[in-house]
């Protein structure tokens, strides 16, 4: 079931998760000290990594894969659901026991869990020598020397302003084709069960100039594919004539010169038609028609769209504070199909067993799924979190089975739906951008098709990075099965 997937790992079997993690690889110039990274959560979380790795290469570390080799140990953390914390808490006590071998050994926590737990971390806790939270990275350099000089240190200020903008990330488990591109930081949504607007601070906007120099730096260098990233890209908004990088500005009578979603897409399109581009996550509420014509006027970007329901049902939509009810987001699904047609990709997240949700109103979940028809979705048992709208307000009542039982049931519901629309796919040519060998074999290539699913045929003289007309014959339920055609 490769096609059911978390956005920290796959989901082998119910809410078993198997965390995607992501490890630094090694560079050696020579440098004494040496700086490993592992990350989790979301690609927000990877991309940062990137711009952290960048800031520490600048203050004289090298990179390794081998946390055993390492003088500066970083964990960058998700709390978005609680079994991500517990993952995060294992390692940690395993780079205690190193570091009690080797005492000069600094381990420090970044992210969500550094943000939302803070000191806690250093005081109560006492796992670690160093919190930084998502706004602070800049401010590594200084805050690892004075652990160096035998104090604890913390940063955990959220920003308004910062984007990173000017930071040129280091490509970390790179293939060389495909990157992520972070467009704007921070959530300004409050959807009740969710902690990023606490972990992530307000929402605010990146210069699209250097958005558009990145993907241009990406392309001379041989990247064919960019994913434009923010929580809610929908809502990106920049202008020229404010100081505050953020949404606030769009109240401003000055509107000359912004940029929205739908113009930042165009101009990133314009790069090179050989750039293919992508972006995440779309929010129901805030997807434009204007955005929909512009990915139909491109053929490089992408007809793909991840737009997250998370539950078919209206009233707990409410309570989710959605702010959009189940026939709205039937209406946006409607105009995607007639904008885009059949072709375009969909995919969702859903969360199973939120407070108070009844039978019949999980089984509405379920026929919204049969009525888009999902290419695929991300799917979890809802896990109440400290501090959020939901915690507060309403009691986590659905018991831990029947959550287990309605996730089961979203997610064979989606397997279903997602080898029918493979099947669908079979008897086509699709344009397949390469990214590199296939997980079973060296003989086979594998990339992606427009509407991002991964399709896998004999690699003849093709290489990495080559686009290619692929035929497609079979399919497994999250692969597709092909031969070039030329
Ligand atoms: N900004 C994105 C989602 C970011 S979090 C959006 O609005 O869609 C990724 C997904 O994690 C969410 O879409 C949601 O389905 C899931 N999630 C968030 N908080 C959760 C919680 N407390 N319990 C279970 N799943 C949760
Ligand atoms: Fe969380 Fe909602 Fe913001 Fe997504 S839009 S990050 S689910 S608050
Ligand atoms: Fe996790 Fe933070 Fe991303 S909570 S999902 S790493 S924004």
């Amino acid at each position: 079931m490769e096609n059911v997937i978390s956005d920290i790992g796959i989901i082998s079997e119910k809410d078993k998760v198997t965390p995607e993690v992501r490890k630094s690889t090694t560079k050696n110039t020579g440098s004494k000290k040496r700086l490993y990274v592992e990350s989790y959560g979301c690609q927000m979380n990877f991309s940062d990594s990137e711009i952290v790795t960048s800031i520490l290469e600048k203050d004289g570390y090298d990179t390794t894969s081998e946390s055993t080799d390492a003088d500066l140990i970083l964990i960058n953390t998700c709390s978005i659901r609680d079994k991500a914390e517990q993952t995060v808490r294992k390692r940690l006590s395993f780079f205690n026991s190193l570091k009690r071998k080797k005492p000069n050994m600094t381990v420090g926590v970044l992210g969500c869990m550094a943000e939302r737990l803070k000191s806690k971390l250093l005081e109560e806790e006492k796992i670690v020598d160093l919190v930084v939270g998502p706004d602070a990275y800049r401010d590594l350099p200084n805050l690892v020397s004075q652990v160096e000089s035998g104090q604890k240190a913390v940063n955990t200020f959220l920003s308004r302003e910062e984007t990173y903008a000017d930071i040129s990330p280091v490509r970390l488990n790179s293939n060389g084709v495909t990157a992520f591109i972070s467009i704007m930081r921070g959530c300004d949504n409050m959807c009740s069960f969710c902690v990023v607007p606490f972990t992530r601070g307000r929402e605010r906007s990146r210069d699209p100039h250097s958005i558009v120099d990145e993907a241009k730096d990406l392309f001379e260098r041989g990247f064919k594919e960019v994913t434009l990233l923010g929580q809610n890209v929908d809502s990106y908004k920049w202008s020229p004539n404010s100081d505050i990088k953020g949404k606030t500005q769009n109240e401003k009578s000055e509107d000359v010169g912004i940029v929205n979603f739908a113009n930042l897409l165009e101009m990133v399109a314009q790069v090179d038609a050989d750039l293919r581009v992508r972006f995440s996550t779309s929010h129901p509420k805030d997807i434009t028609d204007e955005v929909l014509y512009t990915i139909k006027q491109y053929e490089n970007i992408c007809n793909y769209i991840h737009l997250p329901a998370q539950s078919g049902n209206s009233r707990i939509l409410g309570m989710m504070n959605r702010t959009y009810t189940r026939e709205w987001y039937i209406q946006r699904i409607d105009a995607i199909r007639s904008i885009l047609g059949e072709e375009c990709g969909i995919s969702s997240d859903m969360i199973a067993g939120f407070c108070t949700e009844t039978e019949e109103e999980h089984r509405e979940t379920v026929s919204l799924m049969e009525y888009v028809q999902y290419d695929f979705s991300y799917m979890f048992m809802y896990s109440e979190r400290p501090g959020t709208l939901a915690e507060k307000k309403y009691k986590d009542d659905i018991p831990e089975e029947v959550k287990k039982r309605r996730l089961t049931e979203i997610i064979d519901k989606q397997r279903e739906i997602s080898h029918n629309s493979n099947k669908r796919d079979i008897d086509k040519i699709h344009k397949v951008l390469i990214e590199g060998f296939s997980k079973k074999s060296q003989e086979d290539l594998q990339g992606r098709n427009s509407a991002n699913k991964v399709v896998v045929f004999p690699r003849g003289k093709h290489q990495k990075g080559d686009y290619v007309n692929v035929l497609v014959h079979d399919c497994t339920g999250g692969t597709l099965i092909g031969k070039v055609v030329e």
